[in-house]
């Protein structure tokens, strides 16, 4: 399989550009800018990326890659920071821009040179996203200019005979209007992918790796219905089959159909897959409970008590199987990137359950590619879609004490929620949307009669990265079906409130 080589400098597009490179069809990792000539060498890359960065290359502890990376006969693209080391490091000048005209923030109108390969088809003038400071005063010896904006004369540069290019703005944001040709003419045309990365391919070679390296071994998976659980527990399911247990625990918590779904995608597969119904007992537990922390506090205990009950049940435990993703691994290894805000998940790992080792098969797969591979592997859109769904289910919608039946009112109005965003087709677009049951309730009037019930808060959400985010805009028509339907249907609840706070101040879920 080709490679490309990402080499970080700690710029906040990071892991957008692996992605952009990713859905060309080629495969590429992340790796820290520290990584030396001997790693580099070793990974073998078709092509190597500099990324952005906050610092500037002339100061005493700028980052930069080792010097052998120019001397391997790899091409290599330099992104703002990235093109600024790149040409630092072969002879050119960088400088603190002077004149504040020279400093571009923001979208940019730019002017390319179409005989330079990054550009080739594409038009000669287009908006570009540019965030820098610092610019390229001289540009080493063999590199020519590319692309030019009002105020940067270097907004690109190449040397063809070396394949060494830099652009001074981020084509891995979506504001640079042909950013993806841009990085597909440097994947394509310049490093010679041949677009080897496929979900097919990796299925077949991932289920090979795992079964080499299981063997006749054990492997137990908390298979909580997510998508990244759902597809890791097809692929193991396919991997080894017979020597996977899946602990299925239904908390009672969940949305309408939700347990009934996961059962019939998993029952029918040779694999033990083991639906533990401890609805009673997590009720039970949460009875009389009001306050936030203490529901999800008690929710992850029994969750885990729960799950190492069914383990004991199963014995001897060779591998524990966890749906780590790439973002995860990005995240917590590349010590570059900012610290993301970490959620309690009732998947937790439990202590006293006994195994030799963990097996992170998704480890390298963006969330896109997650879902992908769930399609090749033939799991139901209605899992592989699915939006995030926090670990302690609806326990956290359901403001203040939970019930057996403020859960029915909640499920069923969210069903019809849920219904009708996918009837408008909006259920692709909105980042998350669920119904909320709130504690107020209110007196309505019903045919000829006075009614005193709850009401239902809606809420949608549009973020890409659930850390900040900005409530839907939905139409009119359809919040009016909604509410109609909910009044009309859901014996219990008289009023339908929308929700039209952002994260920050206030956050996604309620609780
Ligand atoms: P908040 O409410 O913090 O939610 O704005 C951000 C995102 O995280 C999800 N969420 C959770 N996910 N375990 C999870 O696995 C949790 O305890 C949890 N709490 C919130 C929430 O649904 C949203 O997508």
């Amino acid at each position: 399989m080709q490679k490309i080589l990402i080499l970080d400098f700690g710029g906040q597009y990071n892991q957008l550009i692996a992605r952009r490179v990713r859905e060309q069809h080629v495969y590429c990792e992340l790796r820290p800018h520290t990584m030396s000539l001997e790693e580099i060498r070793r990974f073998d890359p078709i092509g190597i990326i500099f990324t952005g960065g906050p610092y500037s290359v002339y100061l005493p502890d700028a980052p930069k890659p080792d010097p052998g990376v120019f001397s391997l006969g790899v091409p290599i693209l330099g992104i703002c920071y990235g093109c600024q080391i790149l040409a630092q490091s072969l002879g050119g000048l960088v400088t603190a821009a002077q004149d504040a005209a020279a400093r571009e923030y923001g979208k940019t109108e730019t002017v390319f040179d179409p005989t330079c390969t990054l550009f080739r088809g594409l038009p000669e003038k287009s908006v570009t996203w540019m965030s820098h400071g610092d610019y390229m005063a001289r540009v080493p010896e063999g590199f020519r200019l590319a692309a030019h904006s009002a105020a940067c004369p270097t907004a690109a540069i190449w040397d063809a005979k070396r394949a060494f290019y830099g652009v001074q703005f981020h084509p891995e944001v979506n504001h640079t209007a042909f950013g993806r040709e841009m990085l597909r003419n440097f994947l394509y045309a310049v490093c010679g992918a041949q677009g080897d990365w496929t979900m097919t391919d990796y299925r077949r070679r991932s289920v090979e790796a795992l079964r080499e390296r299981v063997g006749g071994g054990r492997v137990l998976l908390a298979l909580s219905g997510g998508v990244d659980s759902s597809v890791l527990a097809a692929l193991l399911s396919e991997a080894v089959g017979r020597q996977l247990s899946c602990v299925f625990v239904d908390h009672g918590l969940l949305r309408k159909n939700e347990g009934d779904e996961v059962e019939a995608a998993f029952s029918s597969r040779t694999l033990d897959f083991r639906r533990v119904d401890a609805g009673a007992r997590f009720l039970a537990r949460l009875r009389g409970v009001q306050d936030p922390e203490e529901k999800r506090h008690i929710i992850g205990e029994e969750f885990i008590r729960v799950f190492e009950a069914e383990a004991k049940t199963i014995g001897a435990v060779d591998f524990l199987a966890q749906g780590t993703i790439y973002p995860d691994v990005i995240e917590s290894g590349l010590g570059q990137s900012a610290v993301i805000k970490s959620h309690h998940n009732v998947g937790g790992l439990p202590d006293s359950v006994d195994f030799r080792e963990i097996l992170e098969p998704l480890r390298l797969l963006f969330k896109d590619e997650v879902r992908q591979l769930g399609r090749e592997l033939g799991l139901p859109e209605s899992l592989v879609s699915r939006q995030p769904f926090p670990g302690p289910g609806l326990a956290i919608r359901v403001i203040g004490e939970v019930t057996e039946e403020k859960l029915s009112l909640l499920r069923q109005a969210d069903a019809i929620f849920r219904e009708e965003m996918a009837g408008a087709g909006l259920d692709r677009t909105a980042g998350q949307y669920f119904a909320v049951l709130t504690n107020l309730r209110s007196v309505g009037v019903m045919g000829d009669g006075r009614s005193y019930d709850y009401a239902i808060a809606l809420r949608s959400v549009q973020t890409s990265d659930f850390m900040t985010a900005d409530w839907s805009r939905l139409p009119y028509e359809l919040l009016d079906r909604v509410s109609v339907r909910i009044v009309n249907e859901v014996k219990g609840v008289n009023r339908v409130l929308y929700d039209i706070t952002s994260k920050p101040p206030a956050t996604v879920e309620y609780e």
